[in-house]
């Protein structure tokens, strides 16, 4: 199977970390995002293990929340050892509500609203990443009127082209996150932190992208801010303790996809960083990195209803599910590839050619196209394997959709962690 916490027994049904997914369907019901809490756990340790062996002390992995964000999650990434990135006071109060310690939070955000920095201000988050000279000014003067000196990270764009998609590339410099360094606008920016007296400049962060599969970019980056940080020391006798490389391993959606190796990744930047300090004669900074996507997508299994198929003679053939985009909204925007099975048919010879279809008015309401399964029937139940990131995190009430329930599984039991919604949530807020 596709990732290795999933079985299948002699009936031919999915199992997730010993629950059968059949059983875990008829017990919580469909649509169900399914948490694989060992995985899940095992991600966290393996970005928390070797960022400690191989980076200078105080580096560590902050969650981006961004990509699946319930108060459940908060606890466990905390046991692991992880620090979280949130990007709006609703992540941070989620988190909060959670158990998570706010000192271990790192604020981010483009547009941080007056109300948000006074939230975020008001529950002591550890640090704020400054993305820009208004929000710059406004914490200054914010931090002061409290009289704290707020610690802070300050938003560069190191201008590098993961080629990943558009959309999701944030490194470039033509983009609305953080201050370009090759306009010297950065180096700018510097200055002005380091004047402001409530703010305590601790280093800099920049994100070049998602869903990056090779350690190369990341490499070029690291090149750009040591060089940067290098620059920063000799104009202003700064020198920057943190480099924050934001997020963006990728993970496997389907067996074409390379395998991942994270420890190496992080190794073998380390061993870059290493190299790059001792040429500017530097101290090694401390790293952070911002996984998403690589801790909680291949923990997450959607289990779908069928509600039958329908052929459309000389065209092609339909399987409609009781979810869709609005649970999933990622094929409808990236045309994400996924991995698609019968659950309770994976023995069944996969002989059918078949769209699955969700159930908005849309004709776009697709969650993978041209994918072979069994023929399925009304009432089978369909997964979709490595649903964790951004799937609940991008979910909506389209067409007045309840969100479905997500459940964690461990010991082969399913625990419910957020419910399903009801109607009555549908008009809570309407008045
Ligand atoms: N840090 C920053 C500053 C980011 O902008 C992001 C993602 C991350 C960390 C986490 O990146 P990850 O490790 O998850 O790749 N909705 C899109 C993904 C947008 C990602 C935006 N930023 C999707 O469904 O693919």
């Amino acid at each position: 199977m596709l990732y290795d916490d999933l079985t299948v027994n002699e009936a031919g049904h999915l199992f997730i970390n010993g629950a059968d997914s059949l059983d875990l369907a008829k017990e919580f019901g469909t649509p169900l995002y399914v948490m694989d809490e060992d995985k899940l756990r095992s991600n966290c340790r393996t970005y928390v293990n070797a960022m400690n062996k191989y980076f200078t002390k105080g580096s560590r992995p902050l969650f981006a929340g961004k990509s699946l964000c319930f108060k459940g999650i908060y606890r466990i990434i905390d046991e692991e050892g992880m620090s979280a990135d949130c990007v709006s006071p609703g992540e941070i109060y989620t988190a909060i509500q959670g158990g998570f310690p706010a000192e271990k939070i790192y604020f981010h955000g483009d547009n941080k609203t007056d109300d948000d920095i006074k939230f975020a201000l008001d529950n002591k988050v550890g640090y704020f990443i400054v993305d820009n000279y208004n929000e710059l000014n406004t914490l200054d003067a914010m931090a002061g009127a409290r009289g704290i000196k707020q610690k802070v990270l300050l938003r560069v764009t190191v201008g590098i082209d993961p080629h990943t998609q558009k959309a999701i590339n944030t490194g470039r410099i033509d983009c609305q996150f953080g201050v370009p360094i090759d306009t010297g606008q950065a180096s700018d920016f510097v200055k002005a932190c380091l004047a402001k007296k409530n703010l305590d400049l601790r280093g800099f962060h920049s994100h070049i992208g998602s869903e990056i599969f090779e350690p190369y970019p990341f490499m070029m980056q690291i090149d750009l801010l040591m060089k940067f940080a290098n620059d920063m020391r000799g104009a202003y006798g700064f020198t920057a303790e943190t480099l924050n490389l934001g997020g963006g391993f990728a993970v496997r959606y389907t067996e074409s996809d390379p395998e991942i190796d994270i420890e190496g990744n992080i190794r073998e930047l380390s061993e870059h960083l290493q190299r790059k300090s001792e040429e500017y004669d530097f101290p090694v900074p401390q790293i952070l990195l911002e996984p998403g996507r690589s801790i909680v997508a291949n923990a997450g299994t959607t289990l779908y209803t069928a509600g039958g198929v329908k052929e459309i003679n000389g065209y092609r053939n339909y399987i409609t599910v009781d979810g869709g985009m609005t649970d999933n909204p990622r094929y409808a925007l990236y045309e994400s590839p996924y991995t698609v099975v019968a659950a309770g048919r994976m023995n069944d010879a996969c002989d059918f050619r078949c769209t699955i279809a969700g159930r908005c008015c849309e004709s776009g309401d697709l969650i993978q196209e041209n994918i072979m399964l069994p023929k399925a029937e009304r009432g089978d139940i369909i997964a979709v394997l490595g649903t964790g990131a951004y799937n609940f995190a991008m979910s909506s009430n389209y067409n007045r959709v309840t969100r479905p329930a997500l459940v964690f599984v461990k010991d082969g039991k399913g625990r419910l962690a957020v419910r399903r919604q009801t109607f009555e949530d549908l008009v809570a807020c309407d008045l």
